[in-house]
């Protein structure tokens, strides 16, 4: 047997082994409605990335499949947390946030709390809960995340804490139950992990290593999906450049790209996240050639002196970076780029932080995420000498003004043109309104009404405030 076939065989005794789990919840589930003469609640809190947005789709799947009603109030009979570590301030919020779910557990005793995601496979974090929040009632981590309905099954018939981490794994477990936020769009999972190890960067310790998910299951899935309604799909992955290294039969990410250009009925492909070190001409090559893929790359800088990045692992330097933006620019012009920039890393100097706000000027960003560097128990850089949090204060507010001057200027370009927009959803501000995104990730803001939702309109792009527009459609 080949290792694909016993690969796609494993996976599939998985899927049916845990189906049966959720029949089992079902019955737990049905016993709890004619007890309390209603539907059990469940909530899904995510923090972090779009790969945890993704997870919590299959948390929620889960959940809602085996009978509970899905809410967004804490106050429910099952709370999950779907945790991130990146950095120190997301665990500290999920501390603090515990604190008030216990109140709600006094008052509610059958009420069940689980944690799961990056922070729980940070052995101090688990000994932490251990001691000082015993009533959580199931821990579980990134990789056996594929074995949540059993889990929850467990939760009605064990008393205690139940912890399962596991250090890693070469799993993939598919086909099962996901529930869409938004109809029309969705994010696919086409990879897991990072062999990357950034000096300053806990994900490789906390998601494992790189593995790709076979092309032909990627595909399946998003043709379900567009079948399902979705126009919109985003790729995810921590390193989607390396996409495919893994497998039986290699594929480039282009060539993947490729393959989901031909599936009728999808309009719009993203993709996220690129490492600058890995983007070849081929993936530039399709990406101009491409009728679907939007025209938006993010592609995380980090720092500017090319000292900075070599203590930080990136493989690259400040002027072959400036000449890859430069390269994509020449190719594509209307490619909006966004970037993450880490500001008060070991070592950086306000001369550094020169060098960052340089690129920044010179590639002339849409959006940046700016981060403070965050010490992360682990890595290698945790054990660097840091820099004094008033310089890192004073360096980063430099290079948030920086990042906010250029990108007005940047995004302003296009006032007064035509684009299209996926319409998103109602403004949050205002019932009147729409939202929508253009191809360039761009937000626009203009009257309509609810039934645009998932459809792609013309808008005409008026007025440009700041990081999005006030439109009107055409
Ligand atoms: N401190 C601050 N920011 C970090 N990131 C990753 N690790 C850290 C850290 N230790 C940022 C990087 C990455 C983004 C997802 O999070 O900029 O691109
Ligand atoms: Fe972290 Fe670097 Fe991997 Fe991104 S590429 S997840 S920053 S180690």
């Amino acid at each position: 047997m080949t290792e694909e076939i016993k690969r796609s065989q494993s996976s599939a005794d998985e899927a049916a082994r845990q189906q049966q789990f959720m029949d089992k919840c079902k019955v737990y589930v049905a016993d709890f409605a004619d007890r309390h003469g209603r539907s059990p609640r469940a909530c899904v809190v995510t923090f972090g990335c779009q790969m945890n947005a993704r997870d919590s789709e299959k948390l929620i799947g889960i959940l809602h499949h085996v009978g509970y009603e899905i809410t967004e109030d804490e106050n429910a009979d099952f709370v999950i947390y779907n945790t991130c570590t990146v950095r120190d301030n997301a665990n500290q919020r999920v501390y603090g946030r515990l604190g008030e779910l216990k109140g709600y557990k006094r008052r509610n005793p059958e009420m069940k709390i689980a944690l799961c995601g990056c922070m729980m496979q940070e052995p101090t974090v688990i000994e932490k809960i251990r001691k000082s929040y015993s009533f959580v009632d199931l821990l579980f981590g990134t990789h056996n995340i594929f074995k949540f309905a059993e889990l929850l099954c467990a939760t009605f018939e064990q008393e205690g804490m139940l912890i399962d981490i596991w250090k890693d794994t070469d799993q993939i477990v598919e086909d099962l139950p996901v529930e869409r936020k938004y109809a029309f769009k969705s994010g696919i999972n086409i990879m897991f992990g990072c062999n990357n190890f950034c000096t300053y960067c806990i994900v490789p310790y906390v998601r494992g290593r790189e593995r790709s998910r076979e092309p032909k299951d990627i595909l399946r899935e998003i043709e379900d999906l567009v079948a399902d309604g979705v126009v919109e799909i985003m790729l995810l992955g921590q390193n989607v450049n390396s996409y495919g290294k893994n497998l039986e039969h290699p594929m480039s990410f282009a060539e993947l790209l490729r393959e989901v250009e031909k599936i009728e009925g999808l309009q719009r492909i993203r993709f996220m996240t690129s490492h600058p070190k890995d983007l070849s001409d081929e993936l530039i090559r399709v990406m101009k050639e491409s009728k679907k893929i939007c025209r938006h790359l993010h592609l995380p800088l980090q720092a500017g002196s090319s000292r900075i990045l070599k203590a930080m692992n990136r493989c690259y330097t400040k002027e072959q970076y400036l000449e890859l933006a430069d390269k994509i620019r020449r190719e594509i012009p209307d490619m909006a780029l966004t970037t993450d920039i880490m500001v008060g890393f070991p070592g950086e100097t306000a001369r550094d932080v020169e060098e960052t706000i340089d690129v920044i000027r010179k590639v002339q960003y849409d959006n940046a995420f700016t981060f403070i560097y965050s010490q992360r128990t682990g890595t290698p850089a945790a054990a660097m000498e840091q820099v004094p949090e008033e310089e890192v204060k004073r360096n980063f507010d430099k290079v948030l003004k920086t990042v906010q001057d250029t990108a007005r200027e940047r995004v302003a370009r296009y006032q007064g043109q035509v684009m299209d927009a996926l319409v998103e959803e109602v403004n949050e501000n205002d019932p009147t309104l729409m939202t929508g995104r253009l191809s360039n990730n761009t937000l626009v803001h203009f009257p309509g009404d609810k039934s645009l939702i998932g459809q792609i309109v013309d808008v005409s792009l008026d007025e440009c405030h700041g990081f999005y527009y006030m439109g009107h459609r055409v």
